[in-house]
């Protein structure tokens, strides 16, 4: 039977999720508040309208007479879509509200994981008054982390000792006027990402993926959404062990069990510390960009996992190509803190050689592409190493050309790779 199902959303993530159902027995169709060109070529219908306003969403579920719907970014989560989709007859793949709460609040979601002794917990308090989280800076042995318990798109994290001093902290808590904050020990390590399927309390897992949250080479200056992406050609990452590797999904297992009734992507997002794993955080959706590593690879049709979810069947077991993949972001000029939008995009998957190119933030006007305020598209290598395919998405950024935009080159370098491998080691004591 053919399905007709709507995605929500226009990023790359959306992008990749929508190439994963093209190739199936699908009517897609899509809506996001930006019209993303490769979404839009691949979709039998694209609206333009706000995804945070369940209303608006359910309202062109049934239009199109949608029997399935995957809801990419955390926004719509956030304002309660999945539940109208669920409502309306519209079996939607992402979690309700209520669920969306181990992503959408911090607090929350430490607190989860303490009830419910998920293992990886750091030490953490919470605080709605800011003078007293001023106090607790000044009193703690040791640095913190400081975050604001609601989404604030990646980039409102400040860690003491490494982005901020503690004056600068309590600065920020002063200044930022959160409603309530965590506070919790800064955790020295590498980071990783793993992704799992959920629905009827199953997990399905995939490869882990080493997002770049900074915005510069080396790790530099503010925090972004995540620049780039990488993964290797078995599920862990070269500064881990298939051991690590499997306490992560141990994790992920036991929030799953915990969490009731959960459906949708849970994302995990781990250090890797000298003790082993630890929680960073949880995500309720796929990662942007690690859906564009995991995705590709992914040789298990997607929808199958859809319909099973919906049909209250047993997952299907995945499989993976044994391929490693490098991610790369070209973002506008200045992002994340001052950018600017306008830019022409001169890339298509034509030009893009044998990289996948996924536009992002990015809107179609009258045949042209131009750039907006997030980021603008991802090109994507798959090969036999991470080097390799390194290379391929740097082939493929150097046809785009660079005016309006910037990217950074190192990810998955074997430079920067061998980094990783040389930090993790020196943290195990090696
Ligand atoms: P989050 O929004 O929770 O993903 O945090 C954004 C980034 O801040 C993470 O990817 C980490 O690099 C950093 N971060 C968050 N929590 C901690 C922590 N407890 N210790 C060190 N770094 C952290
Ligand atoms: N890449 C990090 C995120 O999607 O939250």
């Amino acid at each position: 039977m053919t399905e007709t199902v709507l995605l929500v959303g226009g990023g790359g993530r959306e992008h990749v999720i929508a190439r994963a159902l093209a190739g199936s027995d699908v009517e897609l169709y899509a809506c996001a508040g930006n019209r993303n060109p490769g979404i839009a070529s691949v979709a039998e219908g694209f609206e333009s309208l706000d995804t945070t306003n369940p209303t608006a969403v359910t309202t062109y579920a049934n239009e199109v007479g949608a029997t399935l719907a995957v809801v990419g970014p955390e926004a719509p989560l956030a304002a309660g879509v999945a539940d109208a989709l669920d409502d309306a007859g519209v079996y939607a793949f992402g979690p309700r509200e209520s669920e969306a709460r181990i992503e959408t609040d911090k607090a929350f979601q430490r607190r989860f994981m303490k009830k419910h002794d998920i293992p990886g917990c750091p030490d953490f308090e919470t605080f709605e008054d800011m003078a007293a989280a001023c106090d607790y800076i000044d009193e703690y042995d040791g640095d913190l982390a400081i975050k604001p318990a609601g989404l604030t798109g990646g980039k409102g994290v400040r860690v003491i000792g490494d982005q901020v001093t503690a004056e600068e902290a309590k600065e920020y808590l002063r200044s930022a006027d959160y409603d309530r904050v965590v506070l919790e020990e800064r955790l020295i390590g590498e980071e990783f990402t793993l992704q799992g399927f959920v629905a009827n309390g199953q997990l399905r897992v995939t490869p882990a993926v080493q997002d770049h949250k900074r915005a510069y080479e080396g790790d530099e200056g503010p925090n972004t959404g995540g620049m780039g992406s990488y993964s290797d050609a078995s599920l862990e990452l070269p500064f881990m062990t298939e051991d690590d590797y499997m306490d992560a999904v141990d994790v992920l297992r036991a929030t799953v069990e915990a969490l009731d009734g959960y459906k949708g992507v849970l994302y995990g997002q781990f250090m890797l510390t000298a003790e082993g794993i630890t929680v960073v955080e949880f995500n309720a959706r796929f990662g942007d960009p690690e859906a564009m590593n995991t995705l590709p690879v992914l040789n298990t049709d997607f929808l199958d996992v859809l319909t099973a979810a919906r049909e209250d069947e047993p997952l299907p077991q995945l499989s993976f190509a044994p391929k490693a993949t490098v991610c790369k972001y070209a973002v506008p000029d200045g992002y994340p803190t001052n950018p600017t939008a306008g830019a022409k995009v001169r890339i298509d998957e034509e030009s893009a050689g044998d990289a996948l190119l996924y536009y992002a933030s990015v809107d179609e006007r009258e045949g042209d592409i131009y750039t907006t305020t997030s980021r603008s598209f991802a090109v994507v290598g798959v090969a036999e190493t991470i080097t390799d395919a390194e290379k391929i998405a740097e082939k493929a950024l150097a046809t785009a050309g660079e005016e309006g935009l910037r990217t950074r080159h190192d990810i998955g370098t074997p430079e920067l790779v061998q980094a990783r491998i040389d930090h993790m080691a020196e943290i195990r004591g090696e």
